[in-house]
């Protein structure tokens, strides 16, 4: 399953590059749940690529991918949980930063994650109990979350979620007072590969309210198997349903820093 799942992702990946190369900066698009949610045809073309690929070779298999899934998340013992298309915003505007995702979960738990970013060909894979490990240029080597021990000393990434315009709960309270006690706050629009990112030490956290399932099942386990930690805001372990996450290299001065920084922004606020 897990080289199934790799080369699933780079085939999406290839597509999405196509796609890229002949993309109409800011022309290519229709809105989805707000005027900032958006929807190209290369995410479509993603999902339909990645969702027959795997029922024809697991047809038993359940899917929750994001183009194609209809209602809550299903109970399944097994269930390929896909982002066809990670970054939407930046595929729109040609900015080449996107990524695709792909995670089975067994009975809820991710067992197996791909996280592929086709422009920069870094593929980032984990399996429980396996480690987490990144392929580029035929070689591959395993990944480990960073040593760096302080907040004050960490880049950290986020984003913001899609009813950012109208609703007061969106995340810059937290991007304010977390922006100002760390080296810097990245937001470069794949919470996949920022995720990812932080399981190869490159970053030390990441941290974001309302993710979807298909965004965070993949680099959850990355960031778990390369011996980090992943929690929600108030620091219970994350679930594929749970609404909000942090993701460290599980340093108590980063992971807890963070949730507690993220607490007292926002008793400021709410
Ligand atoms: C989005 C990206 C972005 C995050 C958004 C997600 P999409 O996914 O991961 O970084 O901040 O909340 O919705 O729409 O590009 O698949
Ligand atoms: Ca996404
Ligand atoms: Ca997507």
């Amino acid at each position: 399953m897990r080289e199934f799942a790799i080369d699933l992702a780079r085939r999406a990946g290839a597509l999405l590059a196509e796609y890229h190369q002949r993309a109409v900066a800011g022309h290519d698009f229709s809105t989805k749940s707000s005027p900032v949610d958006l929807l190209t045809a290369a995410d479509v073309a993603s999902d339909a690529l990645i969702t027959e690929a795997i029922h024809a070779a697991f047809p038993e298999h359940s899917i929750y991918s994001e183009e194609s899934a209809t209602g809550p998340l299903p109970a399944a013992e097994w269930l390929w949980v896909i982002d066809p298309l990670d970054g939407t915003s930046n595929f729109a505007h040609r900015v080449p930063f996107f990524g695709v995702n792909i995670a089975l979960a067994h009975y809820g738990m991710p067992v197996l994650g791909v996280t592929y970013d086709p422009l920069s060909e870094q593929l980032f894979w984990a399996e429980q109990g396996h480690g987490a490990w990144l392929r580029q240029n035929g070689r591959e080597r395993p990944i480990h979350v960073s040593t760096i021990a302080e907040l004050s000393r960490s880049l950290l990434a986020t984003g913001f979620p899609a009813d950012r315009r109208t609703n007061p709960d969106n995340n810059l309270a937290e991007f304010n007072a977390l922006e100002r006690r760390s080296h810097g706050v990245r937001r470069q629009g794949s919470a996949a590969l920022e995720l990812a990112w932080v399981a190869a030490g490159f970053i030390e956290a990441f941290w974001h309210p309302r993710l979807k399932p298909w965004d965070a099942a993949a680099g959850w386990l990355l960031v778990q198997e390369a011996g980090g930690c992943v929690t929600e805001y108030d620091g219970r372990p994350w679930r594929l349903d749970s609404p909000t996450m942090v993701a460290s290299n599980g340093q108590p001065g980063v992971h807890e820093a963070i949730l507690e920084t993220i607490a007292a922004a926002r008793k400021a606020i709410f």
